[in-house]
């Protein structure tokens, strides 16, 4: 999406340019850009040169601006990060998921619990501001889910933290991660490790509802 509008301001600042550079005549560059080619055309060095830099720049913009983002989850309606508060300023887990052993849904903690903090700490940010206008409103974060279980599938945190499996065995490294990528659990992970820790195999009575 960023990007997109990146490309839609870069090309209206082009069209801008060439508007201003050719005073309001933008076919001038037309015939220019024909002289241009032809002259390049006969010179077989400059088209070489020409498109090894075509080349380069796609390359660059593909390794900075969209490589990241292709591996990166979805775009969250606040840019908030588990690396910067979980992993930097270690904050527990249980914090914010406080209901995690205790609730079927653990949930994402509503923006009060935020607020219990960034109402002092950088409180004119525009992430933060967000936070405002969705307390102000009353309107729930339209956070986006990532993990998921397949539907027919009844999984509970419960018993799996009173058995000390670990938030990572899981989920990963969430502490290093600024936004967590889309993930489906397979049935195989689940069973693999329940043989492991020799727990319940009864698929049919205990997973599956
Ligand atoms: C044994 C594997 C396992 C462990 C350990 C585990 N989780 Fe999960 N977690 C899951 C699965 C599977 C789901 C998806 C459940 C669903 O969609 O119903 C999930 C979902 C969640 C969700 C989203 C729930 C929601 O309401 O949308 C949160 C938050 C979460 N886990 C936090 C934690 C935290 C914090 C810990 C450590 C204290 C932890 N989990 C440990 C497997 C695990
Ligand atoms: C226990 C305190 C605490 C809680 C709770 C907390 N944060 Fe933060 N948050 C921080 C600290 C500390 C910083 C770093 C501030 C700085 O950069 O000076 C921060 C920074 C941020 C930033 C700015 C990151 C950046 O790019 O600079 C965002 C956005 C943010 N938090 C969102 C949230 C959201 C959303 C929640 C609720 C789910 C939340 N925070 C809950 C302590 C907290
Ligand atoms: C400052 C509050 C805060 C802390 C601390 C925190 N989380 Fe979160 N967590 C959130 C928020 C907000 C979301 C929703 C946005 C997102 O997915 O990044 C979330 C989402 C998640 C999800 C994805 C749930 C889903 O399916 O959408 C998991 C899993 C999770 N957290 C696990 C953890 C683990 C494990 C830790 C500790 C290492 C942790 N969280 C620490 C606030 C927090
Ligand atoms: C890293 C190991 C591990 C993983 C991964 C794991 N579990 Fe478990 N699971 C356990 C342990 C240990 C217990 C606790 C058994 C006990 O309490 O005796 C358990 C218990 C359960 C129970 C309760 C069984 C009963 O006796 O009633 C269910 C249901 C369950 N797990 C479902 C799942 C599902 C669904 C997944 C995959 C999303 C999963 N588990 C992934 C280790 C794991």
């Amino acid at each position: 999406m960023e990007i997109i509008l990146a490309l839609l301001t870069l090309l209206t600042l082009i069209f801008l340019v060439i508007l201003v550079g050719t005073k309001g005549n933008p076919l001038v560059l037309i015939y220019q850009f024909q002289s241009f080619t032809a002259q390049i055309v006969e010179n077989k060095i400059q088209l070489l040169i020409l498109s090894f830099l075509i080349i380069l720049i796609s390359l660059f913009v593909y390794f900075y601006y969209i490589m990241p983002n292709v591996d990166a989850g979805p775009i969250q309606p606040i840019a908030f990060s588990h690396r910067l508060h979980a992993g930097d300023k270690k904050i527990d887990c249980r914090f914010c998921h406080s209901y995690v052993d205790r609730s079927v849904h653990p949930g994402i903690p509503p923006v009060e619990k935020c607020l219990f903090c960034h109402n002092s700490i950088i409180p004119n940010h525009p992430e933060i501001r967000k936070e405002h206008h969705y307390f102000n409103t009353k309107t729930p974060t339209p956070w986006k889910k990532v993990f998921y279980v397949p539907e027919h599938v009844m999984f509970n945190h419960e018993r799996h933290i009173k058995k000390e499996v670990q938030c990572e065995t899981c989920h990963g490294d969430v502490k290093g991660t600024d936004r967590l990528k889309r993930h489906e659990f397979k049935m195989g992970f689940c069973i693999q490790c329940h043989k492991k820790e020799k727990a319940n195999l009864d698929c049919w009575l205990s997973c599956h509802n």
